[in-house]
């Protein structure tokens, strides 16, 4: 177990536990953080704030998909709020396996929301523009009508119906994820770009691309409102899946690389995509959530932080 105090982490043990215990000056709340060492679930353990005491939970700790573990590992915690990071994310993968989306997304998030039901817990659940068609020329606010085309979607969706069974429910909803601690779109990009490949990428899949810290400040924020319900949340700006591409390889100092625009149609895949979910939100405003920053601002920060990691391997 390691217990990280506001001044950085320190390993108690030395076992290969991923069970993390962030103590804070803390007021108030213990957080369960599942999916703790996927891309989002660390950027949301690191930006705790003060009031929360975190209780990190990866797979080693349980398999949600399994009642029984997701209840121990939750329950010994005794969480005032469930933030649910975990899920089943791999898009082709749903597609090959459904079962194990199944599994992975309405089964865990059932099971983690009977703890939560029977604890009096709130459940922080974050979902997906891909319970859209993404059809649409108009953004989809928080009361659109979800319609997925994939069975990702179909997943996360049903996982949103398990989670609104929770008496004090939040649902955020977000897209297109990029951050360090991850693969992502912009780092498979960077990698083929960094390799000398020329690209070829879709230009009519639309979006707002989501930095993970941007977003975990953002959901701690949530958390400190009465929120309840569904929320969108995601970085400011919509652009191409091909605009995203060219401005990741001009940040990196990459902009030499080629890079040709072509129709989804074309891109080789099993899996139907929502072109056109953009996600906006009715309802920050009103609860006083100030908009993330643009989305180009954010990739800067995260080209700066794979940059000095290339540095340090090159050093290596
Ligand atoms: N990435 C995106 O572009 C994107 C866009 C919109 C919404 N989202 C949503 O944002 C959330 C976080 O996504 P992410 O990109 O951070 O995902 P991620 O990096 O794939 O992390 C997901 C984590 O969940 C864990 N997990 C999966 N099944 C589990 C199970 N049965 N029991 C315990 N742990 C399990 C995974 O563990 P293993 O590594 O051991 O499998 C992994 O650590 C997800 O709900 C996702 O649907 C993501």
């Amino acid at each position: 177990m390691t217990v990280l105090h506001r001044a950085g982490f320190v390993d108690i043990s030395g076992s290969n536990c991923y069970a993390v215990r962030v103590i804070m000056m803390a007021r108030e709340a213990t957080v369960a953080v599942t999916g703790a060492s996927g891309m989002l679930g660390q950027e949301v353990c690191a930006s705790a704030p003060g009031w929360a005491t975190v209780v990190a939970l990866t797979r080693a700790d349980a398999d949600l998909s399994l009642p029984e573990q997701a209840r121990r590992a939750i329950a010994s915690a005794r969480p005032d709020i469930v933030v649910h990071c975990a899920a089943y994310t791999s898009v082709d993968g749903a597609t090959a396996d459904p079962e194990a989306a199944r599994l992975g997304n309405e089964v865990a998030t059932r099971n983690v929301a009977a703890v939560c039901g029977d604890t009096g817990a709130r459940l922080l659940f974050v979902s997906t523009d891909y319970v859209f068609a993404g059809a649409s020329d108009r953004p989809y606010t928080e009361d659109s009508m979800p319609s997925p085309v994939n069975m990702y979607g179909f997943t996360k969706l049903a996982a949103e119906v398990e989670a609104m069974k929770v008496a004090r429910h939040l649902i955020v909803r977000t897209q297109w994820l990029f951050g360090a601690g991850g693969g992502s779109f912009v780092a498979s990009i960077l990698r083929a770009a960094r390799a000398g490949k020329s690209l070829r990428v879709v230009q009519d899949e639309i979006g707002h691309p989501t930095y993970a810290p941007d977003l975990a400040q953002g959901l701690w924020r949530l958390l400190e409102t009465p929120a309840e319900g569904i929320v969108h949340l995601t970085n400011t700006g919509v652009c191409s899946r091909l605009e995203l591409a060219q401005a990741a390889v001009a940040e990196a100092g990459l902009g030499d690389t080629p890079i040709s625009g072509i129709p989804s149609s074309e891109w080789p895949s099993e899996t139907a995509r929502p072109l056109c979910a953009v996600l906006e939100s009715t309802r920050l405003q009103r609860l006083g959530i100030a908009p993330l920053r643009h989305w180009r601002e954010a990739l800067r920060d995260y080209v700066a932080i794979l940059q000095e990691r290339w540095q340090e391997q090159a050093n290596d």
